[in-house]
């Protein structure tokens, strides 16, 4: 998070100290910073500047109007996985021809949706989906482009929740079932399979786990060829992961990039990736205000107004996430502390420190790292509304979604 300094104890956004910000706001909210995302993009884009894949961002991982927009402006295409995703790439501008639609549950509706719109690939995850496809594409008298993901049976060293490429995950079709689609692909008058999808997982911080699906898809290019099937593009996925931890090691991209370059050698074909996290992942914070220091025999609670409804990836994964004060403060708690939500859940912890700067009650917390899968895992659990979002740029900020009103949840 390059865009956060503290400077004499107070913590500064680029020239701008936070504490001004929050004085004039209802706490939590979500900041979020286009220079780090567009920082993030171009480490991405130079790594892969020998192939030049079309990268489109997984908008599950930051749904916010203006971030996608800004993707947008510096070319990014779109990974969707429902028509609200989609309706959402499009409204911010995305071309349909840059936007990838995944998902084991994709409905009647969505699948006629991405056809009329000609999006660049539906990237079927069933025979059963195959089907439909072809059915709806037969009624609408049109031939759609599509894609298949296959389930690797490749197991990605993360937490078992965000892994997806094991045959024993609901995720894609086994390669021996891919072979037989493609030979019986003559029953599918009305599609066109041009496209090889694969995503193993989220929050991978080794890339050799890549290496693993190239070979195999390499193998899966060789075969096709001998069944006189032409595949255009190969969509890798995302998962590229980011240090939450200080001094985590980072994924190497440059050598990811590298590996990539020697498949795209070799095979001369279109790459595609679907990345989320590693591109919004650091870009973005939760500003919570400390309602109550709350002691117990051997730690102070430090309760948050932000709750695990408004951030819910330490609840749902045990993911840490570095918790800073706004404002330093020399002397430190003398115990343990635990930061945690006011949800009626155990779960609705953000984490324990030790030494932690002395905080009391209407001081400020920053809970770094929440600019992926923050504000869209979020919920009205305890009917508490979605909080607001503003977006950071250079020294200018603006208000760009809303805290939504109690009455609207009513
Ligand atoms: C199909 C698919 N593609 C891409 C992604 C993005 O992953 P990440 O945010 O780790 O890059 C996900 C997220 O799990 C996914 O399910």
């Amino acid at each position: 998070m390059d865009f956060l300094k503290f400077k004499n104890k107070k913590l500064y956004i680029n020239n701008i100290d936070l504490k001004k910000i929050v004085k004039k706001r209802q706490t939590p909210f979500y900041l979020y910073s286009l220079d780090q995302i567009r920082k993030n993009i171009s480490l991405v884009r130079s790594s892969f500047k020998n192939f030049n894949p079309l990268i489109c961002y997984a908008i599950k991982a930051n749904s916010n109007l203006d971030v996608l927009k800004e993707l947008k402006n510096n070319n990014l295409g779109a990974d969707v996985v429902s028509i609200g995703e989609l309706k959402l790439a499009l409204k911010a501008g995305i071309s349909h021809e840059k936007i990838v639609f995944s998902g084991v549950g994709k409905t009647y509706e969505e699948i006629k949706y991405a056809i009329q719109k000609r999006i660049l690939s539906i990237n079927a995850e069933s025979i059963n989906e195959i089907e439909i496809i072809d059915k709806i594409s037969k009624n609408l008298n049109k031939k759609t482009n599509i894609g298949i993901r296959i389930n690797p049976d490749i197991q990605a060293k993360t937490n078992k929740k965000i892994a997806t490429g094991n045959r024993a995950n609901k995720f894609g079709i086994s390669i021996s079932e891919f072979y037989k689609i493609i030979k019986n692909k003559k029953k599918f008058n009305n599609i066109n399979i041009y496209l090889l999808s694969v995503h193993i997982g989220s929050q991978i911080k080794d890339f050799n786990v890549y290496k693993k699906v190239l070979t195999l898809i390499s193998k899966i290019l060789t075969k096709l060829k001998k069944l006189n099937h032409i595949i255009d593009h190969v969509d890798l996925g995302g998962g590229m992961g980011i240090p939450y931890f200080k001094n985590e090691k980072k994924f190497n991209f440059n050598k990811f990039g590298e590996l990539v370059d020697k498949f795209y050698k070799k095979e001369k074909i279109k790459i595609i990736f679907e990345i989320g996290r590693f591109i919004t992942g650091n870009s973005g914070v939760l500003i919570s205000k400390v309602i109550y220091v709350k002691k117990i025999k051997d730690r102070y609670f430090i309760i948050l107004d932000a709750g695990m409804n408004d951030m819910a990836r330490s609840a749902i994964y045990e993911a840490f996430h570095e918790i800073i004060p706004l404002v330093k403060n020399s002397k430190k708690f003398s115990k343990k502390v635990e930061f945690v939500g006011p949800i009626c859940e155990s779960s609705d912890t953000f984490g324990i420190y030790n030494d932690f700067s002395l905080l009391t009650e209407n001081d400020y917390a920053c809970i770094t790292n929440c600019g992926a899968y923050g504000r869209t895992l979020s919920s009205n659990y305890n009917m508490r509304p979605f909080i607001e979002e503003i977006v950071f740029d250079k020294n200018l900020y603006k208000t760009v979604r809303l805290r939504q009103k109690i009455e609207d949840l009513i």
